[in-house]
């Protein structure tokens, strides 16, 4: 069970977050599907999410991004709301089925235009345009055909990449490729959480290697066209996985569940190799990684920044309730065990000594120069009647998730950035509207927006701590 105390709503004051630096890339960030709403505007095609929404119970209320926040239309007044924060970084995602309907073929020129405008839009206002390429909204002609368990959409993603850096990559120097693949393998085609919503573990697996390829294939095609100024990354979903006890059971859990949450990407992107436990692992369910020659090549193109999205951590037994060290199937148990700390709207725990953790080890195993790509929290607001918000549950969460930063900075890590989750509220998948993330509240009878006080407080901190 998960406490279920909430946070504490005390408000803390704007002030400089120690241990980051004057240089330190501060942003706010969105997707695609969650926020532009128009899907049947200017050519855009049907995405896997669209059809997805139309699966009765498949997502709170019934509800899609048809609308959203009408993001598509408005996006002028949202880049003025970006630059009044004070960041200098805008961390967003092009819908591919806008720019290549279907998901083969030619550059839909109406769709890329959209883009095209908010990237010169953004730089007028002198915010650096931070692109991921897949926020996961896979056109869904290339579901029908398959989708990421069959190894030809990864090649169609490496298509789709160079069409877009073609159009934006005289302007866009940073480039994301693939926004936290695991959701997109596990939650969509093994648990059946998300689009396309099935349920099959092996499929999931191989929609994990054709994702990693996808980005490799495609970190290939803009290393090769991408100058000097590329700054070339993928954003992955972490979190700190400690053992419940230092017991030999709760080690190997822990092992295990990092290896399909992390390990299982981090390895083959900058080792060039899965680990080996986790192919060990998968052998025992009877599932092969579809390899071929030169996949692990292309999968670690060397990478600029590892974008790291963090909201909570967790602990793991490998004793079940009752005790037992092995599940139905005869596999070891991996039992999530809470910490027992406050959780947010999503009963997830805020752990945000996690996120030190975590960057410090992702520093000390992997390398690679980091980016907190997302963190943030939704919590049940209560909007006055001019529409503000006195989200202190959310301004306590940043303020601790920032120290932790921080932390992680003064204990060596190269962290150069963060991005606060999200911008507005949004379409939260599954959830629909009810789960809020923004630090700008969405009225969405009028579309109305309204800087919470969270969001002042990000403003006011992020002067500050550049100020110092
Ligand atoms: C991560 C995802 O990238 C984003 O789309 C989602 O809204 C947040 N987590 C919150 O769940």
């Amino acid at each position: 069970m998960t406490a279920t105390t909430r946070p504490s709503a005390v408000a803390a004051e704007p002030q400089a977050i120690p241990g980051l630096p004057r240089d330190f890339r501060w942003g706010v960030a969105t997707s695609s599907y969650q926020i532009e709403g128009a899907v049947a505007e200017d050519g855009r095609s049907p995405s896997i999410w669209d059809t997805f929404c139309r699966v009765p119970g498949a997502v709170v209320n019934g509800e899609n991004g048809d609308v959203a926040c009408d993001h598509y239309h408005r996006y002028t007044e949202d880049v003025d709301l970006i630059a009044g924060l004070g960041v200098d970084a805008y961390r967003f995602s092009l819908a591919w089925p806008r720019i290549q309907p279907g998901g083969s073929g030619p550059v839909n020129a109406r769709g890329i235009a959209f883009y095209d405008r908010l990237v010169d839009t953004l730089l007028d206002r002198g915010i650096t345009p931070w692109v991921t390429l897949y926020h996961w909204d896979l056109p869904q002609e290339l579901e029908d055909a398959g989708g990421w368990p069959a190894r030809d959409t990864a090649l169609r993603f490496a298509d789709y990449a160079d069409l877009a850096h073609d159009a934006l990559g005289d302007r866009v120097v940073h480039w994301t490729t693939l926004n936290e693949p695991w959701c997109s393998a596990m939650l969509g085609y093994d648990q059946g959480l998300h689009a396309p919503g099935r349920k099959d573990f092996g499929a999931a697996m191989h929609a994990v290697h054709h994702l990693l390829l996808g980005h490799g294939l495609a970190a290939r095609r803009l290393r090769a066209k991408g100058g000097v100024d590329l700054d070339l990354g993928i954003t992955l979903n972490m979190g700190h996985a400690v053992p419940a006890s230092d017991s030999e059971a709760d080690l190997a859990a822990t092992r295990r569940a990092d290896g399909l949450a992390a390990r299982v990407y981090l390895d083959p992107l900058v080792r060039g190799h899965y680990p080996e436990d986790v192919v060990e692992h998968l052998a025992s369910r009877g599932v092969t990684l579809p390899v071929q020659d030169g996949d692990l090549a292309a999968i670690s193109t060397p990478l600029d920044v590892l974008g790291v999205n963090y909201y909570s951590s967790h602990r793991f037994a490998g004793t079940a309730e009752d005790g037992s060290t092995t599940d139905a199937d005869g596999q070891p148990v991996v039992r999530a065990v809470p910490f027992g700390r406050p959780v947010t709207a999503m009963d997830w725990e805020i752990v945000p000594e996690g996120l030190t953790a975590l960057l410090v080890r992702l520093h000390e195993e992997y390398g690679l120069p980091l980016v907190v790509t997302e963190n943030g929290a939704a919590f049940d607001d209560v909007a006055e009647a001019d529409g503000t918000v006195h989200d202190a549950d959310r301004t306590a969460y940043f303020a601790e998730h920032l120290r932790a930063v921080g932390a992680a900075r003064e204990a060596g890590a190269d962290v150069r950035g963060y991005f606060a989750w999200s911008l507005f509220d949004n379409f939260e998948w599954a959830y629909g509207y009810d789960k809020r993330f923004g630090i700008v509240r969405v009225d969405y009878d009028t579309q109305r927006r309204t800087v919470k006080d969270s969001g002042a407080w990000y403003r006011d901190t992020v002067r500050l701590t550049r100020g110092r």
